[in-house]
């Protein structure tokens, strides 16, 4: 598969990205090319401002590093500006309702950005919205991190093809949308979670639904060690997601035996990276030696959150 050939396409038919369901792999491949072009570009600092004048909202309703630097530096680059709104100062934090948050800002920005908790949230700010809306993380999904991570993926290996992506840990948004994006890109995927950390059923319906229709493997364990044998990537992510920390000892009870370790990773192919999208908790889900060591790319793929979503932005908001 050359991604390049995917520059040239012109249809994009997507008004927001509150998930990758409804995108085709042609969609989600274009998001990719330009995000390799624009990529390149900065690098080069090869001037490249696709959304001049531009206004992007940013709301925030859990806390972030990645998500807002990558965006606001990101819609900067492209030669518009990001107005950070955190839930706390704005008026939704004492009960304004969603559909006027998102028509009074869809009348005056060119695009909304929300990190929030249920994803029935950025459903319904989208559906008054004028303007594009994207998902910057939500209690079921993270469609902008599972770009960055297949691109990740594809900048390493050079392929999805008679690859395996292995995902270790806690069946969560970012395993969901993860796996959503490997099933439409046509990457095969081995999943290790304890019986009761599974991704939700409902996701995991779609995800078979779509990995059948484009034959991508899906192969669950319960046995890590099982799962990464011939993996080309192991994923994990944190044990305890922002707003479940009540349950934070229960979880770790759960997923103990989870841990990406250096013996873990040894059992995968030789070339395998480890990615993690981060915050990550050092000794609980994945071991020092193994997040710092020679084969993990999660600093290549939290810079690839800029470039992805860059991309992203300019096919919708252009
Ligand atoms: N991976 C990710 O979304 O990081 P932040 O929570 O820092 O935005
Ligand atoms: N699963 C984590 C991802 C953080 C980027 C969370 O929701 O907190």
């Amino acid at each position: 598969m050359d991604l390049k050939k995917y520059k040239a396409k012109a249809k994009f038919n997507q008004k927001h990205c509150l998930g990758l369901e409804g995108y085709t792999t042609d969609e989600i491949l274009q998001v990719l090319a330009l995000a390799f072009e624009l990529k390149e570009k900065q690098k080069k600092g090869i001037p490249h401002k696709l959304l001049e004048g531009k206004t992007l909202a940013m709301i925030f309703e859990k806390s972030s590093t990645r998500t807002r630097v990558s965006f606001e530096t990101g819609i900067f680059q492209l030669g518009g500006q990001g107005l950070f709104l955190s839930s706390s100062d704005l008026q939704m934090g004492r009960g304004e309702p969603i559909k006027d948050t998102s028509k009074v800002i869809s009348s005056m920005c060119d695009g909304i950005m929300i990190r929030t908790f249920a994803q029935s949230i950025v459903e319904e700010l989208a559906e008054y919205s004028s303007v594009p809306v994207i998902n910057g993380l939500t209690d079921l999904l993270h469609p902008c991190q599972a770009l960055a991570d297949v691109m990740t993926f594809y900048e390493v290996h050079g392929t999805f093809e008679g690859k395996l992506m292995c995902y270790v840990g806690d069946g969560n948004n970012v395993a969901h949308s993860l796996m959503m994006a490997c099933a439409k890109i046509g990457l095969d995927l081995a999943l290790a979670c304890p019986e009761d950390h599974m991704p939700d059923p409902e996701m995991m319906k779609k995800i078979s639904q779509e990995a059948t229709k484009n034959g991508v493997a899906i192969s669950i364990y319960d046995d890590p060690k099982k799962a990464v044998i011939g993996a080309d990537a192991i994923y994990t992510d944190v044990w305890t997601s922002m707003g479940q920390e009540a349950d934070a000892a229960k979880k770790q009870a759960a997923l103990s035996a989870y841990q990406v370790d250096e013996a873990l990773i040894a059992r995968a192919n030789d070339d395998c990276i480890f990615l993690h999208c981060l915050p990550a908790h050092r000794g609980e889900e994945v071991t020092s030696g193994v997040i710092d060591g020679v084969q993990s790319a999660v600093y290549i793929q939290a810079e690839n959150r800029m470039h992805v979503q860059k991309a992203l932005m300019a096919l919708l908001m252009k």
